[in-house]
């Protein structure tokens, strides 16, 4: 990293890798004027021509073939890794012996020696190493951590949270990474990670989990033809491979706070392309958060006035964290959503690489995400175990 300019690389042009690469290059226009200059240096996947693709479209000087030529390319500082979760660990340690600062998305890795092995090399790494739980980068949401910070819901008493999906519905979605793994590396670690993670940054660390049940509603899928990018469709063979993840997961958590929590995460829950909701009660409040409506919540609380309490609709506005500098129209009501979470992710990232005066709170650590890595694990073993009580070690 040179003294002017910080340069940054993404690996993985696909679906997520494109929300990292949007999110670098809006990063310098959001909130303080502290960071040096961002240089976007490289776009990195096997699929060359995606790669290109994603470069041309976001601004990137070039295209790479392989996560290896970022790894050896001397001039880039910082990378975020959007591959296949089987994938992270080797990339990271590549990365950080480099001497490279890492943003990894979640989960973790793809399995609880790789997650482990990632949380050693954070500890003894002289490098940045973050993860990407970008929903704690939600106006609303960082507003409802305020609210339960500032006792306005009471003691905590109930959460529920669920992140409802549809992209596997469709029998001829094609076998990719996705579905292989083993239990717990399905829809709970793809998409019930984040809604796990929401459930910890709003109410703490959870315990114990019990009744889980995981599930496969689709066993087996057609292999694909060519490329496959996130959830999309593609022409498929008639040969077809087992799933071996689960395709929903449901269990109950406890908190140590002595807050009690059910969780269900699903990859297929027709209807719902992206359906990340939660509500959460205390003995003097509650809040209810749906990420179809993004820029706003639902609060209930005590009422100064006899008579004129009841649950009230709150507007995404300055009163909000990230809300002041981070739009270009600075004005309540505008809305924002997945790629403003993605930009405050990555500006966090250049934040803590560069330490300007006013950064914004640092994203999670290695360490975080094995400990999300831990609850799946609890919640497999409950499953085994017919939904026995089990303990996240
Ligand atoms: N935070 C979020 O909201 C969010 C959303 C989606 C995905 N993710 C995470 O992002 C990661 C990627 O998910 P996705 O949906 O973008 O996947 P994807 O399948 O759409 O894209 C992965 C890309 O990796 C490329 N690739 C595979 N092997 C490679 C290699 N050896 N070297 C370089 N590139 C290689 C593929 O060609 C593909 O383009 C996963 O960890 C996933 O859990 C996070």
């Amino acid at each position: 990293m040179s003294e002017q300019q910080v340069s940054v690389a993404v690996i993985g042009a696909g679906m997520a890798g494109r929300s990292h690469a949007a999110g670098y290059r809006q990063a310098t226009t959001v909130f303080g004027r502290g960071l040096p200059p961002i240089r976007l240096a490289a776009i990195a996947d096997a699929n060359v021509a995606l790669a290109q693709d994603a470069a041309d479209r976001y601004g990137f000087e070039k295209a790479l073939p392989s996560w290896e030529a970022v790894a050896e390319d001397p001039s880039i500082d910082a990378v975020s890794i959007v591959v296949g979760n089987a994938l992270h660990r080797p990339i990271a340690q590549a990365l950080v012996a480099a001497g490279k600062h890492v943003l990894c998305e979640k989960p973790l890795a793809g399995s609880m020696e790789d997650a482990r092995a990632m949380a050693g090399l954070e500890k003894t790494a002289s490098v940045v190493t973050a993860v990407g739980y970008t929903f704690r980068r939600n106006p609303a949401i960082a507003a409802i951590r305020s609210h339960v910070r500032n006792g306005d819901l009471g003691d905590l008493s109930v959460f529920h949270g669920r992140y409802w999906c549809d992209y596997a519905c469709d029998t001829q979605v094609p076998f990719t990474w996705r579905y292989a793994g083993g239990m717990g590396s399905g829809a709970l670690a793809d998409i019930g990670a984040h809604v796990i993670d929401i459930g910890e940054y709003l109410c703490g660390p959870i315990e114990s989990v019990s009744g889980a049940a995981l599930t496969i509603q689709v066993p087996k899928r057609p292999l694909p033809l060519g490329a496959v990018t996130g959830h999309d469709a593609a022409p498929v063979s008639e040969e077809t491979t087992e799933v071996d993840n689960e395709d929903s997961a449901i269990f109950t958590a406890h908190f140590a706070s002595g807050l009690t929590a059910t969780f269900s995460a699903s990859r297929t829950a027709f209807g719902m392309p992206n359906g990340l909701s939660f509500d959460l009660y205390g003995l003097a409040g509650r809040v209810s958060f749906d990420f179809h409506r993004p820029a706003e919540y639902i609060l209930d609380d005590a009422q100064p006035k006899p008579g004129t309490g009841g649950a009230r609709q709150v507007i995404a506005g300055p009163q909000m964290p990230y809300f002041r500098g981070g739009y270009p129209m600075q004005a309540p009501g505008v809305g924002g959503g997945n790629a403003e979470m993605f930009t405050y992710q990555a500006r966090a990232f250049l934040d803590q690489i560069t330490h300007p005066s006013d950064p914004l709170p640092p994203n999670a650590t290695f360490a975080d995400a094995l400990h999300t890595m831990e609850i799946i694990q609890a919640v497999v073993r409950s499953s085994e175990n017919g939904g026995a009580a089990a303990s996240v070690s």
